[in-house]
């Protein structure tokens, strides 16, 4: 009896510091491994960063579009009050969104006319293509999501799947609004870009069909109170 006095407390220790040590090592490994994702996501998208950069070169017209459109759809994001995850989710998307048209064919990139129906059947092929690109890298899952839903239009007439409304990623959402924005205040081969305010009343007119309401009115609104947000074609935004 008097042994198992002794040995008692003796054994609660040795186990109790034996478990403490288990969790103190799970719990360092999980740090590690969370700074390494941290570490890998910021390479890859520097990587990613730099073929996009690569396209941009390409094409000089579309120099800054992927910077513009993080600019506008982060301030979007934010007037809507969505989480700091999602708004870094939605800068990274929009970084990359046109990282796809690395398989469209230059004669279609920097065509100076009216795309042929088969030409736009190419070029139609990019958010999908976006998505089959960055899909290896599973911790971009959200990315990949928004990437591949950037050209879906609200009313379900969009591409590449046709989905509608709530079904679209609000990030997807976002950055169309966005995307369509600088896009046609933007200098393209094709056209002159349009005026801060024309291409405001093209969204508006879109609103509900291409567009969700609740995003253009936002943006509409951030545009009229604040002279700074616009970003003429060609100027660049802060970096990611
Ligand atoms: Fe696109
Ligand atoms: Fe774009």
């Amino acid at each position: 009896m008097d042994l198992v006095i002794y040995i008692l407390p003796i054994a609660t220790f040795f186990i109790g510091s034996f478990i403490g040590y288990r969790i103190y090592r799970k719990e360092e490994r999980l740090r590690h491994r969370r700074v390494w994702m941290r570490f890998e996501r910021r390479n890859v998208m520097r990587t990613i960063n730099s073929l996009v950069s690569a396209i941009d070169f390409k094409d000089k017209q579309t120099r800054n579009h992927s910077d513009n459109v993080r600019h506008y759809a982060t301030a979007i994001a934010q007037e809507m009050g969505l989480s700091q995850a999602q708004i870094g989710t939605i800068k990274e998307a929009c970084q990359v969104h046109d990282l796809g048209k690395i398989g469209v064919h230059d004669n279609i990139l920097t065509k100076p006319g009216k795309l042929t129906e088969s030409e736009f059947k190419e070029m139609k092929l990019h958010s999908l293509a976006g998505a089959v690109i960055l899909k290896p890298f599973h911790f971009l899952d959200k990315v990949v999501l928004i990437v591949r839903q950037h050209h879906e239009r609200y009313d379900g007439l969009g591409y590449p799947d046709g989905i509608k409304g709530d079904k679209i990623d609000i990030g997807a959402r976002i950055m169309s609004v966005a995307d369509s924005f600088d896009a046609m205040t933007s200098k393209r081969p094709y056209r002159e870009p349009v005026s801060k305010e024309e291409a405001l009343a093209e969204l508006e007119a879109f609103s509900g069909t291409q567009f969700d309401p609740k995003v253009v009115e936002v943006f509409v609104k951030l545009m009229k109170v604040n002279d700074d947000l616009f970003k003429k074609a060609g100027e660049s935004s802060d970096v990611l």
